[in-house]
């Protein structure tokens, strides 16, 4: 049975179809890249996955129990977190902080029912949260406001915050949208290690091919919001539809 499974998944705003009909199965310890060109539904997907977005038809499959009317804390704490693109810092907070705060949260499921419960009363929410910043890097930055990290510190601190949850499956969108090369490369590097340490499955949406190609075992592609090929990246990159998709602008109608 596959970790994630969905059947028929469709979206439509509107007029417009932005996922259509995609029968998606990750299996566990996979590591998937969704690519497409710009519209094509990538975002889209991963907001119904994350149940930010209510479908139009289909169906998601969890564990093999269907989380598509779950609540989006319920997704989070079921094991699917998404990291990137979404506002999980404390900006004024320093990182050491936001990390207790993520390490609390993952203790209770929600920090909303006790947010305000002493820390004290968590035992191991400091080791937690020393580990978080250790495995991304960010220990020696443990006392600056996150607002002052530069840009990729604060990516790697949003996937610390993700994973502080101890997902089983991770989602990503875009992770190196708006890094310099440094940055990039930093963020690369860190993704190869979430998947070597901490043996996650996960699905990241990427334009950069080259990392698309380095990180994927397998790579699915969307074309106005249809699944058009799927397979190893060898397969991928040989794939006439695709080079037709991304060289014929498949965005646009
Ligand atoms: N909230 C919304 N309301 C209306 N249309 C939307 C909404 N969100 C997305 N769309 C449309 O759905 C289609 C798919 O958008 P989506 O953001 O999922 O694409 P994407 O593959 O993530 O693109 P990009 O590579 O540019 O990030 C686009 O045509 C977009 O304009
Ligand atoms: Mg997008």
């Amino acid at each position: 049975m596959a970790l994630l499974e969905t059947s028929g998944l469709t979206k439509r705003f509107n007029g417009l179809t932005a996922v259509d009909g995609v029968d998606l199965a990750i299996e566990a310890g996979e590591r998937v890249s969704v690519i497409g060109p710009n519209g094509a539904g990538k975002t889209t997907l991963i907001s119904l996955i994350t149940r930010q977005l209510d479908r139009t038809e289909g169906e998601i499959v969890f564990h093999g129990e269907s989380i598509t009317d779950d609540a989006p804390h319920e997704i989070v704490q079921r094991g699917i977190s998404k990291s990137f693109q979404t506002a999980s810092i404390f900006p004024d907070l320093p990182v050491e902080e936001n990390a207790r705060i993520a390490a609390i949260a993952a203790e209770n499921g929600s920090f909303r029912f006790d947010f305000f419960r002493h820390e004290q009363s968590y035992p191991g929410i400091a080791d937690a949260a020393r580990e978080t910043l250790q495995s991304v890097g960010l220990w020696d930055q443990r006392e600056t406001a996150a607002k002052n990290l530069p840009y990729g510190d604060k990516r790697r601190l949003e996937l610390g915050i993700a994973l502080a949850a101890e997902p089983e499956l991770l989602l990503m969108d875009e992770p190196t949208a708006g890094m310099s090369p440094e940055e990039t490369n930093a963020t690369v590097e860190l993704i190869e290690s979430v998947k070597e340490e901490f043996g996650l499955t996960f699905v990241l949406v990427e334009h950069d091919m080259e990392i698309v190609f380095n990180v994927s075992d397998r790579i699915v592609v969307l074309n106005r919001g249809r699944v058009i090929a799927e397979g190893p990246p060898d397969d991928i990159r040989e794939n006439e539809d695709v080079q037709a998709a991304y060289l014929g602008g498949g965005g646009e109608a």
